[in-house]
């Protein structure tokens, strides 16, 4: 578990939009794939150890229909191993060669590392082809990107996405109080950021699960 006195690591993003360090996990660490190389999966603080609840419910009832997946920013690759699971063919990226090993560790483990695509690759760099994709699951990735990074990242999950694919996109949410870590979001600025490629099928309020829970917004998007 983790040790509340060493909870100055456990935030995230730490850049701002000139890309300045802030502070927080990835200034300590110097980059993503430090921050892999040097804590211990446990201590990873969005690893929640399984898919998220939020991905589950969505697929299980229906709401995201199985097709072909990309998980980006997979990090321990939970998502992608459920995804796989049930049934998408999935891609599973990382911008951190240590978070792909891990995620293929913990496939292998569940018996569906041979269903899985594992790629290091930086997502405002996809290679995929436009329209390759059914459904793009984003936990937690976009809100670690500087502000200046967000309009690629838009045209990349835009054109990767089918016309009517779905993005599953969870951010920081704006009640999450301040400090260093991801960037928080209203409601509305996520809808003006996403507007020119996506329409809002539904927005929640949430939390992360994993060991410090911090406050998310949950938005399906729709490709327009
Ligand atoms: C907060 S973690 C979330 C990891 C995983 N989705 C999860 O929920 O456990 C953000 C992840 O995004 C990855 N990442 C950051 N910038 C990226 C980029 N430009 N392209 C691809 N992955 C990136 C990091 O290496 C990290 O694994």
């Amino acid at each position: 578990m983790m040790d509340a006195r060493r909870s100055k690591r456990y935030s995230v993003c730490m850049r701002d939009d000139r890309g300045k360090d802030k502070g927080g996990v990835l200034a300590e660490h110097g980059s993503w794939e430090a921050v892999y190389r040097d804590l211990k999966p446990e201590e990873l603080p969005w690893n929640a150890g399984g898919p998220d609840p939020e991905l589950v419910s969505l697929v299980d009832s229906g709401a995201i229909p199985v097709g072909r997946a990309i998980d980006i920013g997979a990090g321990p690759g939970h998502d992608a191993i459920f995804l796989a699971k049930r049934g998408f063919r999935v891609l599973a990226l990382d911008i951190a060669a240590s978070a792909i090993e891990l995620a293929k560790a913990n496939a292998k483990k569940a018996r569906v590392g041979v269903a899985i695509d594992f790629r290091v690759e930086d997502v405002l760099k996809l290679s995929s082809p436009p329209g390759s994709a059914t459904f793009v699951n984003d936990r937690g990735c976009f809100h670690v990107l500087p502000e200046h990074q967000r309009r690629d990242y838009l045209r990349r999950i835009g054109d990767v996405l089918v016309r009517g694919g779905q993005l599953l996109l969870r951010t920081f949410s704006e009640k999450e109080p301040p400090g260093p870590g991801p960037h928080r979001f209203t409601g509305e600025q996520l809808e003006r950021i996403f507007f020119p490629r996506f329409d809002f099928l539904r927005m929640k309020e949430g939390l992360f699960e994993g060991p410090r829970k911090p406050k998310a917004l949950v938005c399906l998007l729709r490709k327009k």
